[in-house]
C-alpha cells in the first residue's frame, strides 16, 4: 500500500546534548499535533533534521533506531550545512526576502551551493524509503528545491508542498539570483499550498513571469502534468487550548500570577525572537501610550515573552540587543516599587504557564511587520473561554484575513497602535464577548485537523485529475 512521507527541515522533536548523551524533546507545535494522525499511522514516516549536529557514527546509529520507534527518520546536517544552508541561505537570504526585509539579505554563492546540497541530502534520505506511488508532503522554504529533485526520480509519486511563511511579490523575489531554480524546484509538486490568497497570487505571478508557466483557475500547466496552487489557512488545535485554559492546573497558576499583579490590566505578547515580529516597534508604541496617558501608570503592564531563535545569525543578535535596551530604558523610566511596565522573559514556557498567561491577559498585542499566518493570536482567542479580552492584530499577519473581529492595526502606524491599545483598555465586556465569540466560532471549525484533512483531500483530488488527463 502506498504510504505518506512528511518532510520538513526540523523533525517534530529536538535533539539535546545532556551529560555526554543525547535526549529527545518532543515539539508541542501545532503542525506536529496536526500531522500526528498521519505520520504515526501504518508505514508512514516523518523525515527531517533532528536540530543538532551528530558526528559520531555510533551515536548516529543509536539515534536512527530511537527515531524509528517514533516513526521518524533523521537527515543529519554537518556543522557546515547548518552554517551555510540553515543559518546562511535559508535564514539570511530566503527568510528576509520572503518577509520583505531586503536590507538583511545576503547573496552568497557558497550558501546557495549548500542549499542545493542539503536539499539533495533530503532527497536521498527520502529515496531510501519511498516507493514510486507514495505521497510526499514537503514543508517550507528550507526545501524549495526538493519537489523537483524528487519528481526526477519518482515521476509518478504524489508530491505536495506547503509554504508556512509569506510568499513575496515578484519585485522582491527577483532580487534573489537563484529565483528561477527556486521556482522550478517547487513546481515539481502536484499541489502547492500557501496560507493566504495574496501569497498564492504572488507565487502565481512570479511563476508566470519567471518560468513562463501560465495559470488557469489555480492550475498551472506544466509539460506533461498539471499543478494545483491554492490557499489553505492553517488552524490550531483549538480544543487543546480551550481545555487547558479551563483546567484546574492552569487556573491555579492564573491565581498565583494574578496575585502578584493586583488591579492591573495585562497585555500579553509572545513571539520567537525575530525582526519580522515587530517587537521594538511594539515596545515603542507601549512607551508612547505610557507617555501620553500618565493615568495608566501602575494600572497596565505588558508581559513580553521572547523565545530564543537563530541566535547565531547577526541580525537576530542585533535585535536582541535592541530589545534589551528598549525594555531597560522603559522600565528604568517608569517603574515604581510596586509596578514594572514590561515583564520581559527571554525563554520559552511550559504549556500550562503559557495557557495561564493567555487566560489572565486582557489584551493580546500581536503586531508582526510581516507574518505568514501567526498562531499566537489564534491561541489567545481559543484560551479566552469566558469570552473576555481583546485581540489587537497586525494587518500584515496572514491570520488577519480570517480574524476580522480583532482590532486590526498597521504595525508601522505607531499612533494607530497606541490608539488601539487605548481603545482595547476601554472596550466594554459586551463588545469583547461579541468579537471573541465570533472569532472562536471560526477557529473551532477550521482547526489544525481540518486543515490537514482539507489539504490531504485536495492532494487526492489533484492526483485523480492528473490521472484523468493522462488517460485521455
Ligand atoms: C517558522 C518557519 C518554520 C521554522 C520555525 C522555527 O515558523 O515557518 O519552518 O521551523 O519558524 O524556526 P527554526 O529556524 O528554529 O526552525
Amino acid at each position: 500500500m502506498a504510504k505518506t512521507i512528511i518532510v520538513s527541515n526540523r523533525l517534530p522533536i529536538s535533539l539535546r546534548h545532556r551529560n555526554g548523551r543525547f535526549e529527545f524533546k518532543p515539539s508541542a507545535g501545532g503542525l506536529a499535533t496536526g500531522l500526528g494522525s498521519i505520520y504515526k499511522t501504518g508505514e508512514n514516516i516523518w523525515i527531517g533534521w533532528p536540530g543538532n549536529t551528530v558526528d559520531d557514527p555510533e551515536q548516529r546509529a543509536e539515534i536512527i533506531l530511537e527515531l524509528h520507534e517514533l516513526k521518524m527518520a533523521p537527515v543529519f546536517l554537518s556543522k557546515e550545512d547548518v552554517e551555510q544552508f540553515y543559518e546562511g541561505f535559508s535564514n539570511e537570504c530566503l527568510w528576509p526576502a520572503f518577509h520583505y526585509f531586503t536590507q538583511y539579505m545576503i547573496y552568497n554563492p557558497e550558501h546557495w551551493e549548500a542549499y542545493v546540497r542539503v536539499n539533495q541530502k533530503f532527497c536521498e534520505a527520502i529515496l531510501k524509503r519511498a516507493d514510486p506511488d507514495d505521497t510526499i508532503w514537503v514543508h517550507d522554504y528550507q526545501l524549495l528545491l526538493l519537489p523537483q529533485m524528487l519528481r526526477e526520480v519518482l515521476p509518478n509519486a504524489t508530491i505536495a508542498f506547503f509554504q508556512h511563511i509569506p510568499f513575496p511579490s515578484y519585485e522582491i523575489l527577483r532580487m534573489i539570483p537563484w529565483r528561477k531554480q527556486l521556482l522550478e524546484g517547487v513546481c515539481g509538486a502536484d499541489l502547492i499550498g500557501f496560507h493566504t490568497y495574496d501569497d498564492m497570487r504572488h507565487f502565481l505571478s512570479a511563476v508566470n513571469r519567471i518560468t513562463g508557466l501560465s495559470n488557469e483557475s489555480g492550475y498551472l500547466q506544466a509539460e506533461n502534468r498539471i499543478i494545483n496552487v491554492d490557499s489553505f489557512p492553517m488552524g490550531i488545535d483549538y480544543d487543546k487550548f480551550a481545555k487547558q485554559a479551563k483546567s484546574r492546573k492552569t487556573q491555579n497558576i492564573v491565581k498565583e500570577f494574578k496575585g502578584q499583579m493586583i488591579d492591573q490590566k495585562l497585555i500579553i505578547t509572545i513571539d520567537r525572537l525575530d525582526y519580522s515580529k515587530g517587537i521594538p516597534q511594539r515596545l515603542q508604541a507601549f512607551n508612547q501610550l505610557l507617555k501620553d496617558h500618565k493615568e495608566l501608570h501602575g494600572k497596565v503592564s505588558m508581559i513580553m515573552i521572547v523565545v530564543p531563535s537563530r541566535d547565531k545569525v547577526q541580525s537576530y543578535k542585533e535585535l536582541k540587543e535592541e530589545i534589551d535596551l528598549l525594555v531597560g530604558r522603559m522600565n528604568s523610566d517608569y517603574s515604581t516599587l510596586n509596578w514594572v511596565p514590561v515583564h520581559y522573559f527571554y525563554r520559552s514556557f511550559p504549556f500550562e504557564e503559557l495557557s495561564a498567561f493567555y487566560s489572565m491577559s486582557d489584551i493580546a498585542l500581536v503586531t508582526p511587520l510581516r507574518d505568514g499566518m501567526n498562531l499566537v493570536c489564534k491561541e489567545f482567542v481559543a484560551s479566552k473561554t469566558d469570552q473576555s479580552g481583546v485581540l489587537i492584530l497586525s494587518e500584515m499577519a496572514g491570520a488577519s484575513k480570517e480574524l476580522q473581529d480583532a482590532v486590526l492595526v498597521n504595525p508601522n502606524d505607531q499612533q494607530g497602535v497606541v490608539d488601539a491599545i487605548y481603545e482595547a483598555l476601554q472596550m466594554k465586556p459586551a463588545e469583547q464577548k461579541a468579537r471573541i465569540s465570533s472569532m472562536q466560532e471560526s477557529l473551532k471549525k477550521y482547526d489544525i485537523f481540518q486543515w490537514v484533512k482539507v489539504f490531504m483531500d485536495r492532494i487526492e483530488h489533484v492526483k485523480e485529475k492528473q490521472e484523468e488527463l493522462t488517460s485521455k
